[in-house]
């Protein structure tokens, strides 16, 4: 018995549940992955035939039997199994044959839901990755002529020679450097972020301020702070630019009146970007307003997509970066009358 533990011991560290059969079709071995899958244990299923483990395996057990005959192995990327009295499984199979002792034929299960989670979220990440290629490309467009817009205004208000023809040239200036700063942090999404210890509600209140000052009527921003939520470590900066970004979404979409809800609170053990986290801070940005129109409620996060007359699409792209920077994430709910959008950072 040791033996046949030392001897399969290197396919328990794998994520992919296995079994191994020998000549005449009795299990070898189920590694903990496959025990899992389908929770039955290698010690109580050893040495029993294939057609014990699972309840109706006629065909499968056919198809092995060939392998073992023709030594060639196979694919079934639909496989459906069950354990006797349990539900049926969904699989994708890869069965192989082998020479090792007693060992003849080793089977890799994948459920398959699992198996399209891990897919959708490859196919998230890649998107994620073009969609920062664009921006770079766009960025750099952008910030070229920056300069030269920059320069002439102000050769422009040396020659003006009334003092309040300068507020325009200003305006100029002053947005071509806003511009300036926000292409350049598009250019560097890969810069190492300026890590400090940072209090989720210092920056709540900074936006809470900044928003109020933009939007002075008819905006109310009520505040929910879980205040015995413990500091994180961040970049200060980014994380006002997310949350500024969101509730400045927020009180654009109100059209400038509405409520807006700033609510913390701690999140246990929460899975974020394949990572499990004991401990997790959680600020959610909630309005009244109309929700996101329902053609692009699915994109909000690309890059160019905006509902909004004179919106450039970028806010949320860089806000969901610069949380990815923090290993957070950043998701919404959004219906006519409440969106949500729900912020989660990991603390320490
Ligand atoms: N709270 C919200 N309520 C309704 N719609 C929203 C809300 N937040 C975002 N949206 C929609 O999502 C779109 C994308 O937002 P995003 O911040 O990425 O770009 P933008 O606001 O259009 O432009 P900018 O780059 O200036 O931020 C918005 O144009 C708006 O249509
Ligand atoms: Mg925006």
């Amino acid at each position: 018995m040791t033996d046949a533990l030392s001897r399969f011991s290197g396919l328990d560290l794998l994520a992919t549940a296995v079994v191994v059969l020998d000549g005449s079709m009795r299990v070898l071995h189920l590694n903990p992955a496959a025990e899992s899958l389908f929770t039955a244990s290698d010690r109580n299923v050893r040495d029993h035939l294939l057609g014990d483990l699972f309840a109706d395996a006629g065909e499968f057990g056919a198809k092995l039997r060939q392998t073992l005959v023709e030594g060639r192995g196979f694919v079934d990327p639909d496989l459906v199994l069950a354990r006797p009295g349990q539900e049926a499984l969904h699989l994708n199979c890869i069965v192989t044959p082998v020479e090792s002792g007693e060992a003849q034929l080793l089977i890799e299960f994948r459920h398959i839901e699992q198996q399209m989670r891990i897919e959708r979220e490859a196919q998230r990440i890649t998107q994620a990755e073009a969609n920062r290629e664009l921006i770079r490309n766009l960025a750099h467009e952008i910030k070229n002529p920056l300069g030269g817009l920059r320069g002439s205004a102000q050769l422009l208000e040396r020659e003006l020679d009334r003092a309040d023809l300068r507020e325009y040239t200003q305006v100029i200036i002053k947005e071509a450097d806003r511009l300036q700063v926000l292409m350049d942090r598009l250019l560097s999404p890969h810069r190492l972020p300026h890590v400090t210890t940072v209090n989720i509600h210092e920056v709540c209140e900074r936006v809470r301020s900044l928003i109020l000052a933009e939007f002075p009527k008819d905006i109310r921003i009520q505040r929910n702070y879980d205040t015995s939520l413990p500091e994180l470590q961040g970049d200060r900066e980014q994380l006002i630019q997310v949350v500024l970004n969101v509730v400045r979404n927020a009180a654009q979409a109100m059209n400038g009146k509405g409520e807006i809800i700033l609510a913390t609170r701690v999140a246990r053990q929460v899975t974020l970007a394949k990572t499990r986290h004991k401990l997790a801070l959680e600020l959610q940005v909630i309005d009244n307003g109309p929700g996101i129109p329902e053609s692009i409620r699915d994109k909000i996060f690309y890059p160019l997509v905006s509902g909004r007359e004179g919106g450039s699409g970028l806010g949320l792209t860089l806000a969901q970066n610069f949380v990815q920077h923090h290993h957070g994430a950043i998701e919404v709910e959004s219906q006519p009358g409440r969106t949500c959008f729900r912020i989660v950072l990991p603390l320490q």
